[in-house]
């Protein structure tokens, strides 16, 4: 019964090194959850209950401004995991995680995850290394903000949505999923009818086709200049 449950942790780097014996206690204590899209995993500030590993779907990483906006910082997929912050540091969430597809996801509790975590160096150099790289993220996205029209900073959100959910379809496409034009634009700190609106031009220009669930983003669109 927990087979493919030590199969779908086993998969997730995070968990790659452990121990087969590990391996089944961890899926024995895992709690499985599954949402459908836009339902609340948890809000800023709650109080911080464990580890969430994502298997399928997509989550949405947001805060609020003092104006209510929502911010998108980050979209997570299957492989991925969140909710270490307030683990590590003892304070509350530090942002909302919400779903953007349906989304399953295992929680780990935090005396399993400190145990772990204590265990386990392995563990701890990979949540050190996805750190880093989330702080790389976070710091070219501050600079694409002060440094980028919203025309920019709209090729580059559709760069790296490619790059980290999309799927090359191997014809000069990529496929993914299609966030609403408000995810997309509090993703790129602009308004809803701005995003519909260059939307809209991508597609007169042949460069994005939106079917049923789908966007196709041509991927000359996804060269970014210099990378
Ligand atoms: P935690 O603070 O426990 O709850 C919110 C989670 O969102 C946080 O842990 C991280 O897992 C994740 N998170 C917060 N900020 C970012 C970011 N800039 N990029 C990616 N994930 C983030």
């Amino acid at each position: 019964m927990s087979a493919p449950v030590v199969e779908l942790l086993a998969a997730n780097p995070l968990f790659a090194e452990l121990a087969p014996s590990e391996l089944e206690a961890l899926a024995t204590a895992a709690e499985r959850h599954e949402y459908s899209r836009d339902e609340t995993v948890f809000a800023m500030q709650q109080p911080a209950d464990g580890l969430y590993v994502l298997v399928s779907g997509r989550v949405k990483v947001s805060v609020s401004s003092s104006g209510g906006k929502e911010i998108i910082l980050a979209t997570l997929g299957p492989g991925q995991f969140f909710g270490e912050m307030a683990l590590l540091d003892n304070e509350p969430r530090s942002a909302s995680v919400v779903t953007q597809l349906p989304t399953t996801v295992y929680r780990i509790r935090r005396a399993d995850f400190e145990r772990l975590v204590e265990a386990y160096p392995s563990i701890a150099r990979k949540l050190l290394r996805e750190l880093s790289m989330r702080l790389r993220r976070a710091n070219a996205q501050m600079e694409s903000l002060v440094t980028l029209d919203v025309v920019g900073r709209l090729a580059r959100y559709f760069i790296n949505l490619a790059r980290q959910h999309g799927q090359l379809l191997g014809n000069g496409w990529v496929a993914v999923r299609r966030p609403t034009h408000q995810d997309i634009a509090a993703s790129v700190g602009t308004s809803r009818e701005t995003v519909t609106r260059l939307i809209t031009d991508l597609e007169t220009r042949g460069l994005v086709v939106n079917e049923g669930k789908m966007s196709y983003l041509r991927e000359e669109v996804l060269v970014e200049e210099g990378s």
